[in-house]
């Protein structure tokens, strides 16, 4: 006798569809799972038999095998608990096989039968719609997330008794409906805008202009300038995300179990800000069955690393390829996993150890060694991915004393959203999307330039001593630069404040 029913596993941020066979015998009494990792099998079985006697049904007392299908897919245990107990009780006839047919069923047990949340059930109810199953049954906890699939019914399930009890039709459970409209109708949504933001009216133009060409963006400042609160805002004037874009941002982070309960699409930018403390696994993902990590968590939005030269050399080396191709591929002995990695990369740093170099109010305390041994810790291929660098002045007493209100997000908001429309029209027939990702190849055709403009840049590299790859980050920021005034041609004016934006290019520790 066999029953059968789907349920799903991961790979990446896409599910794969499960099937749970459970095969019941005469002969010892037995109960054996294949096609699960060793580690795992154990609980698996015991929350099991608890859950199914802890509701009231007995185990059959015969020998049970449950395969999981195909063999060679990296699962994780948990998420097969209800399918397999749902599949038992099948078999001896407490709830019929034919009931099982237009279904996926997913969810961890706990030994008194509840059902516990599990990971990844976004992409889960993706893959069943996909496969023309109708319904799924997931954990409450987890309920939100699979109900903005269109196309399938999602079950809410708090514990085995009651998903038995829908199974029968006795008392059927109501699917969760969720409103993708009207969530995405709200457009401003930010609680942190930059209009709290008083002056630092040359930080706010840089970030301006890293925004809407999708530049990474380095602040150096001493503490309290306003760097974290300036990073913190800058979600808010990147251009709304489209329902695909979030759809996908929300898949990550319901693979990586860090959705909040409430909530079933991120339909704002994300911000992630991991502490320097992270390892480079938390950063760029990995594990056995590979997870995404901080840097895929923050796909479609902001990644920001405060205090740059904190983080380890290791995390800062791994950091390199991802951001390069938008994207972070974990090789595994059978299989490769891919997430997606596409963010706006935002770092901060003080000037020095001490913090307060070329701080008007305070003294460095450091000397030209520490100095440029701080910044040394960032230099070399991480740096290279940062287009702009700017200096972030301390803030004037008097700044903050003015009560008038700085230009909002939204106002900065619109703008962004103009400078990248043109970008996508320039690059319809490339396989990018903004300024930052030019090659040389494109930064040639593109970024044609006024004679005195070529002027300035050749004095520029001639007294700053600047490499070829800056001289590659100044026209493409550039190009920005005059994408945000509706230039066609770059001219002097939009050179010299793209040569402003390379700080560091400029400091003598680094010659
Ligand atoms: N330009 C500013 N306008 C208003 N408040 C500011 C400004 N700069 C700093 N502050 C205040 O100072 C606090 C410390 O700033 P913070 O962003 O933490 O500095 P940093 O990250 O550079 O050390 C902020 O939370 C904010 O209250
Ligand atoms: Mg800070
Ligand atoms: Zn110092």
């Amino acid at each position: 006798m066999i029953s059968k029913v789907k349920s799903c596993a991961l790979a990446g941020i896409d599910g794969i569809i499960i099937d749970v066979e459970v095969d019941l015998s005469s002969g010892l009494p037995a109960f054996d799972i294949v096609g699960l990792p060793d580690t795992g099998i154990k609980e698996s079985k015991e929350r099991i038999k608890a859950a199914i006697k802890n509701c009231g049904y007995t185990l059959p007392v015969k020998r049970i095998i449950v395969n999981l299908a195909p063999a060679d897919v990296k699962k994780e245990g948990a998420v097969y608990d209800l399918p397999i107990a749902v599949a038992l009780l099948s078999l001896t006839g407490i709830i019929p096989q034919t009931a099982l047919e237009d279904y996926m069923i997913c969810g961890e047990l706990s030994l008194d039968g509840e059902i516990r949340r599990v990971n990844g059930v976004l992409p889960m109810a993706i893959i069943a719609r996909d496969k023309g199953i109708k319904n799924i049954i997931v954990p409450k906890a987890n309920a939100l997330e699979a109900g903005v699939v269109d196309g399938i019914n999602v079950f809410p399930a708090t514990d085995l008794y009651s998903v038995v009890k829908h199974l029968t039709g006795e008392q059927v459970m109501e699917p969760v409906s969720v409103n993708v409209d009207e969530i995405f109708s709200d457009k401003d949504f930010y609680e942190l805008d930059f209009a709290d933001v008083k002056g630092q009216e040359s930080v706010k133009r840089a970030v301006e202009v890293a925004v809407a060409g999708g530049h990474n963006i380095l602040m150096i400042g001493s503490p309290g300038s306003g760097k974290s609160m300036i990073a913190k805002r800058i979600p808010s004037i990147l251009p709304a995300p489209t329902f695909q874009e979030a759809l996908e941002t929300t898949k990550i982070h319901s693979i990586a179990g860090v959705l909040p309960e409430n909530v079933s699409i991120l339909k704002n930018r994300v911000f992630r800000s991991p502490h320097h403390s992270v390892s480079a696994v938390g950063l760029v993902g990995g594990g056995t069955v590979p997870k995404p990590g901080e840097i895929s968590l923050a796909h479609n939005g902001v990644l920001f690393l405060d205090e740059l030269p904190e983080f380890t050399r290791q995390s800062l080396e791994v950091m390199r390829q991802p951001l390069e191709d938008g994207k972070i591929t974990i090789a595994r002995v059978n299989a490769s996993y891919t997430f997606p990695a596409n963010v706006l990369f935002v770092a901060s740093m003080n000037p020095c150890k001490c913090g307060y170099f070329g701080d008007v109010k305070h003294r460095c305390t450091c000397s030209p060694n520490d100095i440029s041994k701080y910044v040394g810790k960032i230099s070399g291929p991480l740096l290279d991915r940062i287009d702009i660098h700017i200096d972030v002045p301390a803030v004037q007493y008097d700044m903050l004393q003015d009560d008038a209100k700085a230009e909002s997000s939204a106002d900065i908001r619109a703008r962004v959203q103009k400078a990248r429309e043109i970008q996508s029209v320039r690059f319809k027939d490339e396989r990018i999307f903004s300024n930052s990702q030019m090659t040389p190849a494109m930064i040639r055709k593109y970024c044609a330039i006024t004679d005195d403009a070529k002027e300035i840049l050749k004095t520029a590299f001639e007294s700053l001593g600047l490499s070829a790859r800056a001289h590659d980050r100044i026209l493409k920021v550039a190009r920005t630069i005059a994408d945000l005034e509706g230039a066609e041609q770059i001219d002097f004016n939009h050179i010299a404040e793209a040569i402003g934006y390379r700080s560091l290019d400029r400091k003598y520790w680094l010659q």
